[in-house]
């Protein structure tokens, strides 16, 4: 007996796009084949040539992918210091705020006002399997908890600070310690990284934000613990050729201003490609006490 092989979500708004004729029949191949999910909300990217027909494409995506309420498309870059990402409505609700699910942990978002990238769930889960019992983090850019709250819900002896300076990022981030249940160990601070300083507390340093600007390598590095040292996780932006500026950055601020310390290893992992040819990274950069 032959097995009839289950058609996926995307053959089936192809051919379901197909059937009705209205798309040309040339552009379907242009559909994209992958989308972004941030808790009910789908994120397309869809070509110029397919923008005529994106009311029907959203729709279409939306009658096939039961777990959406709203098909949205990406129109723009985020580039503002709040990270407000750039997104249209093109079917269903329209109603941006939404709850995300994953890695065991709750997000409340507004998903077309504060960024959640599903790009960087490699990062998050990384995050919670490299962190040690008992370790002290300093989240510099905690928007609504996206890399802190999985570790602290993974483990909840670490103990953590996060510094947020949006106050609409910063409701849902108080929003989301208290639906996940964090009761201990999880410190809150509104404003700005580069004026809310700690000094010899952190292990570990979160840096999830492109643009690090001297002032922030400063506040990072006197909050790392001066005795031991710690890591840094520095996230960025680059193109094919490795960007080391940013690198540069922490090098020269430390043999400037921090002789106590020095850089051990700096490992840099791509964590997504942004646009064509431009890469989201993140250095991870192990700092000692200099001997
Ligand atoms: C792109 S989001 C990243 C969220 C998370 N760190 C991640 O990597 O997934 C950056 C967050 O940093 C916040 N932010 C930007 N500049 C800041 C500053 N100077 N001090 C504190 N927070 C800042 C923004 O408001 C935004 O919520």
């Amino acid at each position: 007996m032959s097995k009839r092989k289950k058609r996926s979500p995307f053959r089936k708004i192809k051919l379901q796009l197909e059937e009705s004729s209205v798309l040309p029949s040339g552009l379907i191949s242009e559909l994209p084949n992958h989308w972004k999910r941030v808790g009910k909300i789908g994120i397309l990217e869809l070509p110029e040539n397919l923008q005529p027909w994106k009311k029907l494409i959203g729709s279409t995506y939306l009658d096939h992918l039961p777990e959406l309420n709203t098909i949205a498309q990406k129109v723009g870059v985020t580039n503002t210091e709040i990270r407000t990402p750039n997104f249209e409505y093109i079917a269903g609700e329209k109603y941006p705020i939404t709850l995300h699910k994953e890695l065991g942990v709750k997000f409340w978002i507004d998903a077309f006002k504060l960024t959640f990238s599903s790009g960087n769930h490699n990062e998050r889960l990384r995050l919670t399997q490299i962190c040690s019992p008992n370790e002290n983090i300093l989240d510099m850019f905690a928007c609504v908890g996206n890399l802190s709250i999985p570790i602290s819900v993974k483990n909840p002896t670490v103990k953590i600070k996060a510094i947020e300076i949006n106050p609409y990022a910063f409701m849902f981030l108080k929003k989301n310690i208290e639906i996940n249940k964090i009761t201990r160990n999880y410190e809150v601070y509104f404003g700005d990284n580069r004026e809310i300083i700690f000094t010899n507390f952190a292990d570990r340093i979160l840096m999830g934000y492109f643009g690090i600007d001297q002032k922030q390598v400063h506040a990072a590095l006197k909050a790392l613990k001066i005795k031991k040292g710690g890591i840094i996780h520095a996230h960025g932006l680059c193109g094919k050729k490795n960007n080391l500026k940013q690198q540069q950055l922490f090098e020269n601020t430390i043999y400037n201003y921090y002789p106590y310390f020095k850089i051990i290893s700096i490992q840099r992992l791509v964590i997504k490609t942004v646009a064509a040819g431009v890469y989201h990274f993140v250095d991870d950069f192990k700092i000692e006490k200099a001997k």
